[in-house]
C-alpha cells in the first residue's frame, strides 16, 4: 500500500522559515528523514510539495480515485481553504493532518484549522517527528 505525503506552500523553503518554529532542516532533509522512517516501517510512500492550493486540489482529487491514504501538511492554507478542506473530505481512504510546529501555541489566526474535522486525526508540534508518528498511525489504521 502506498501512502501519499502532501506538503503546502513555503515548506519547500523550510531552512530559511522561523527557526524557532521550524528547526534547521531544508526541505530535502525533511524528505529525506520521512522516507527512511517509511522505509523503516516497510512503507512505501510518494512525497509531493506545491505552493499552488490548485495544484494540492488536483493531487487529492487523484489519491481519492485511487483510494490512497493521505499524510498532509497544508501549512497556512489549513487556516482558511475551504477548498482543500472539500477535497480533502472527498477522500476514500484515510487521512492525517501534520504539522512541524503547534499552530495552537503560536499566532490566533493559525489557531483554526479548516481540515481538523475531515481527517481522522491531527499529529502537531513534533518537527519532523510529527511526520513519523503519522507514518506509525497510518499504519495501523490501514492494517
Ligand atoms: C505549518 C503551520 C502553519 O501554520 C504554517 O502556515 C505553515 C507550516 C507547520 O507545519 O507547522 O506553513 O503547517
Amino acid at each position: 500500500m502506498k501512502i501519499l505525503i502532501l506538503n503546502g506552500p513555503n515548506l519547500s523553503r523550510l531552512d530559511l522559515r522561523e527557526q524557532k518554529h521550524y528547526g534547521q532542516m531544508d526541505y530535502p532533509q525533511l524528505k529525506a528523514a520521512i522516507e527512511q522512517k517509511a522505509s523503516e516501517l516497510k512503507i512505501d510512500v510518494e512525497i509531493k510539495q506545491s505552493d499552488s492550493e490548485s495544484e494540492l486540489i488536483s493531487w487529492l482529487h487523484e489519491a481519492a480515485d485511487k483510494k490512497l491514504p493521505v499524510i498532509f501538511n497544508p501549512a497556512a492554507f489549513t487556516h482558511y481553504s475551504y477548498a482543500i478542506r472539500d477535497a480533502v473530505s472527498m477522500l476514500t481512504a484515510p487521512a492525517i493532518e501534520v504539522h512541524l510546529s503547534n499552530p495552537l501555541s503560536r499566532e490566533e489566526f493559525r489557531h483554526t484549522s479548516v481540515i481538523s474535522g475531515v481527517v481522522q486525526g491531527t499529529i502537531a508540534g513534533f518537527g519532523v517527528d510529527s511526520y513519523r508518528l503519522a507514518l506509525i498511525a497510518m499504519q495501523k489504521i490501514i492494517g
